[in-house]
């Protein structure tokens, strides 16, 4: 025997029976009934719309719905689907450092070539011009820009800026500074986990009142780590700086240092290279050069080979490792090694203006 044929407003009639047991009100009231019923010929299918995948009354009500459809309509072959309403997008994350123009990683391969001596050096510089200019020390194994900056004693305060409470940097010489050496005592940065060093570093990121800067630099650890994947992940990063010095070893480093901001994942422009204790000159004979650790041809090499200025050559001065020593960075004298970090932060801001007129943002790391 044929049976009655059916129609859509058999279906949503005898839904409209159905009632939602969380509010009393049907599923057309409801509106839980998706815009998806299919009739051919003796079966039905529909779905049913709820706000959670853990609705409580979900599977009851697929049930009483399935049951009154084949009651308006026996016989029927009806499949009733459960379809999760996708969540109500949830509120923008507020942007991270919205007042920041251009934040750029100085980074190396190698250890110790003067990584953090550069990065004071050149935010103090940067300063100098009249720049606004934020530093984060995020060498969580090694913080030196406390004592670079004479700020060992810093107790961090927070205040409230717009409903929030955000830690106020420390400034020195007109540069705001945070070090994960604030948070942190370096004796136990070696046990603490990535996830930790990662987490204090966000905050200090995302959780202090950085403000409007025209420049954020932040001094990387060593080499490629978990801290580098956080801050590309964190920040979109308009560019990186890489330090090295002449040496073979450093170079073969830096290379790698390069490659890692250069690597399709991560993407980063490399700006240029800046080549530290480029040469050896006596305090007493400013205008003598002793090229200890290899002449300029080794650091052109690198920069040609992946076709990135040298932004400076810093010469090694006594004077240059005894000011960091003293809390007072070298560039806020009137030297010869003053002068070379000047030349950096001219460059640097030439680097950066041509970045940003022929690249577009950074894209920050996506986290899968
Ligand atoms: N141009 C320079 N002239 C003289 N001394 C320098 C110069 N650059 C760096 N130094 C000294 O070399 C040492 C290492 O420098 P720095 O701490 O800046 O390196 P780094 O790359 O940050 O090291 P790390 O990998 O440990 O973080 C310091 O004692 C510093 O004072
Ligand atoms: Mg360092």
């Amino acid at each position: 025997m044929a049976n009655d044929p059916i129609y859509p407003a058999l279906v949503t009639d005898a839904l409209a029976m159905v009632r939602y047991p969380g509010t009393g009100r049907s599923i057309i009231e409801q509106e839980m009934l998706a815009d998806d019923i299919r009739i051919a010929g003796n079966t039905v299918s529909f779905s049913l719309v709820f706000d959670k995948a853990t609705d409580p009354f979900k599977a009851s009500l697929l049930k009483a719905a399935k049951a009154a459809v084949e009651r308006a309509a026996p016989g029927a072959d009806v499949t009733v689907n459960a379809i999760v309403r996708q969540g109500v997008p949830a509120p923008e994350k507020a942007p991270v450092l919205p007042g920041v123009k251009n934040i750029i990683a100085v980074s190396s391969g190698k250890g110790g070539v003067g990584k953090s001596t550069v990065a004071a050096n050149l935010a103090v510089a940067l300063a100098a011009e009249g720049y606004s200019v934020g530093l984060l020390d995020a060498d969580i194994f090694g913080p030196s820009l406390p004592k670079m900056f004479g700020l060992e004693s810093t107790e961090l305060y927070m205040h409230e800026v717009d409903g929030r409470n955000l830690i106020i940097p420390a400034e020195a010489y007109g540069v705001k500074v945070l070090s994960i050496g604030f948070v942190i005592d370096p004796s136990s940065a070696a046990v603490w986990r990535g996830a930790m060093a990662s987490n204090a570093l966000r905050q200090l990121i995302e959780q202090a009142d950085w403000g409007e800067l025209d420049y954020f630099l932040i001094d990387m650890p060593p080499g490629t780590s978990d801290i580098h994947l956080t801050l590309v992940q964190t920040l979109a990063l308009t560019g990186a700086v890489v330090v090295t010095t002449p040496q073979k070893v450093a170079i073969a480093d830096a290379r790698k240092g390069i490659a890692m901001f250069r690597d399709s994942k991560i993407n980063v422009p490399v700006l240029g290279v800046v080549d530290n204790m480029a040469w050896f000159t006596p305090e007493k004979h400013p205008d003598e050069r002793y090229y200890l650790f290899g002449d300029d041809a080794n650091v052109d090499a690198l920069a040609g080979e992946y076709d990135v200025p040298v932004l400076a050559r810093i010469p090694l001065v006594a004077s240059v490792g005894e000011h960091s020593d003293s809390g007072r960075p070298v560039a806020t004298e009137a030297t010869a090694s003053a002068a070379a970090f000047m030349h950096l932060a001219h460059e640097l801001i030439d680097a950066v203006d041509r970045r940003n007129s022929e690249l577009p943002p950074t894209a920050k790391v996506e986290v899968r």
